[in-house]
C-alpha cells in the first residue's frame, strides 16, 4: 500500500510548487493538498494520511490549531511544520503540537528525507500491538523548545558557541540539569563545568543537543510511583552507556560525527522505558515484578506483556523528532542488533549494543536483573569478537575513580 501525505498551505503557488517538485515521489506516496485547516480535516476524514506537512500562518484555523486537532483525533499521524523563518514566534507557539520543523524554502531532498524517515518509523513499529500502544499514548512528549532554538542557532551561517551557550543559560532548570550531567564522573573533567558556554566549548554542540533532549525527557516523566526503580540509576546507566559507546567508536577509528552520534544514541537508548513506565503504569509495574521474580531481561518481559519494548518506542520518539537514522536504528535494535541485518559497517548500533551490555556487566546495576552479554553471533559477523577485551579496558578507564 502506498504511503499518504497531506500538504496544507493557504498559498496555491506554494502547493503547486510542491506538487511539481515532488512529482517523482508519487510512485511511493499518495499526495493530497489542502488550502486551509478545514479542507485538511476533510481530507483526513477520508484518506489514510500518514504524514501532515503544514504551513503555520493561515487565515482561519492556523497551522498550530490544525495540528492540535490532529494530535487529538489522529495521534498516529506524523505532524510536520513547514514554515518561513519570519514565523519564529508562531513556531514556538506550535512547538507542542509538531514532531518536526522544516524551514521554507525547502528542497525536494529535505522533504523527501523527512517523508522517508516518517515511513521508516512505521517499520520500527513492526506489529499492530506496537502501533496500538503508540496510538493509546495520546501525546508523545514534544521536542523541547530549547532544543528547537539551539538547532535554529546551529543552522545559522553566523552561529557561535557563545550564543548557543547563552540561549541555554536562559533556561535555568535545563541549565542545572545539563550541568549536573556534564559534571558527573562519566565525562571525566578535572574541574567543574559551571556554565553552558563552557559546556558547549568542551563538548561541542551535538553532544549538548543530546544532553538537552535527555534532560528534557528525564524531567517530563514522573517515576515517583515506581518505588523499586531509581531515576538516578537510569540516568547514570544512560550516561555511562553514551560514554562507553563513544569511546568504542573512537577506538574503532570512526569519524567525529559518528562518535557524537554514538554518545547521543547511548545516552538515550533506554528512553522508551520512561514512556512505558509513565503511560502504562499498571502494566509496567507488572513487567518489573516479573523481571525481578524470574530473573529475565526487561525488554523480553515488556514484549510479552505489552507486545512491544522500550527499544522500539524510544526509537519511534526520536524518529518523530528527526534525529539521524543511525541514532534511531541504534535505539530500535540495541538488544537484538542482528535484526538490523549483519554484514553492515560499524555503526552507532554496534557501539550502543556493546556499550549497553558491557555497562550492565561491569557495574551490575541491579543484581536481580538478568545479564545480557554482547551478542556473540553479531560480533562474529561484524568481525569484532577479538575487540571485546580492548573495549572492556576502555570501560575500565571510564569507571576508574579520578583524583
Ligand atoms: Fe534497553
Ligand atoms: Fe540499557
Amino acid at each position: 500500500m502506498k504511503k499518504c501525505v497531506l500538504f496544507v498551505d493557504d498559498e496555491q503557488n506554494m502547493l503547486d510548487a510542491l506538487r511539481r517538485m515532488l512529482r517523482p515521489m508519487t510512485v511511493e506516496w499518495d499526495m493530497h493538498f489542502a488550502r486551509s485547516g478545514d479542507e485538511a480535516l476533510m481530507v483526513l476524514a477520508q484518506e489514510p494520511v500518514d504524514v501532515v506537512i503544514t504551513d503555520l500562518r493561515m487565515p482561519g484555523m492556523d497551522g498550530g490549531e490544525l495540528l492540535k486537532v490532529i494530535q487529538e483525533s489522529r495521534p498516529d499521524v506524523v505532524r510536520i511544520v513547514l514554515s518561513g523563518h519570519a514565523d519564529y514566534n508562531m513556531v514556538m507557539k506550535s512547538v507542542k503540537q509538531a514532531h518536526q520543523f522544516l524551514t521554507k524554502p525547502c528542497s525536494t531532498d529535505v522533504i523527501r528525507e523527512a517523508l522517508e524517515k516518517a515511513y521508516n518509523l512505521r517499520r520500527i513499529l513492526t506489529n499492530e500491538a506496537a502501533k496500538a500502544i503508540v496510538s493509546r499514548i495520546e501525546s508523545l512528549p514534544s521536542v523541547p523548545d530549547l532544543y528547537v532554538r539551539v538547532v535554529e542557532e546551529v543552522r545559522r551561517k553566523d552561529s557561535s558557541l557563545g550564543r548557543i551557550g547563552a540561549i541555554i543559560s536562559e533556561d535555568p532548570a535545563m541549565t542545572a540539569a545539563i550541568l549536573k550531567m556534564v559534571n558527573s564522573s562519566f565525562f571525566g573533567f578535572f574541574r567543574p563545568v559551571t556554565n553552558p558556554v563552557q559546556a558547549v566549548n568542551l563538548l561541542g554542540t551535538e553532544i549538548v543537543k543530546g544532553l538537552i533532549l535527555s534532560a528534557h525527557l528525564f524531567s517530563v516523566f514522573d517515576f515517583s510511583r515506581f518505588p523499586r526503580y531509581s531515576m538516578d540509576v537510569l540516568v547514570d546507566h544512560s550516561l555511562a552507556t553514551g560514554r562507553i559507546a563513544s569511546a568504542i567508536a573512537k577506538f574503532e577509528g570512526m569519524p567525529p560525527e559518528m562518535v557524537d552520534e554514538c554518545f547521543i544514541a547511548g545516552m538515550l537508548h533506554d528512553i522508551g522505558k520512561l514512556i512505558l513506565a509513565s503511560r502504562f503504569e499498571k502494566e509496567y509495574l507488572a513487567v518489573l515484578r516479573t523481571v525481578q521474580r524470574e530473573n529475565r531481561t526487561v525488554w523480553e518481559v515488556e514484549r510479552e506483556v505489552l507486545k512491544t519494548s522500550h527499544a522500539e518506542l524510544g526509537a519511534y520518539l526520536l524518529g518523530l523528532w528527526n534525529l539521524p537514522g543511525a541514532v534511531v536504528d541504534a535505539l530500535a535494535f540495541h538488544h537484538e542488533p542482528v535484526l538490523a541485518g549483519v554484514g553492515r559497517d560499524f555503526s552507532p548500533l554496534t557501539a550502543v549494543h556493546a556499550a549497553n551490555a558491557l555497562e550492565h556487566e561491569l557495574r551490575i546495576i541491579n543484581r536481580e536483573y538478568a545479564q545480557h552479554p554482547p551478542d556473540p553471533e553479531y560480533l562474529e559477523h561484524m568481525g569484532l569478537t577479538g575487540h571485546l577485551p580492548q573495549w572492556k579496558e576502555l570501560c575500565a578507564e571510564i569507571y576508574e575513580p579520578r583524583e
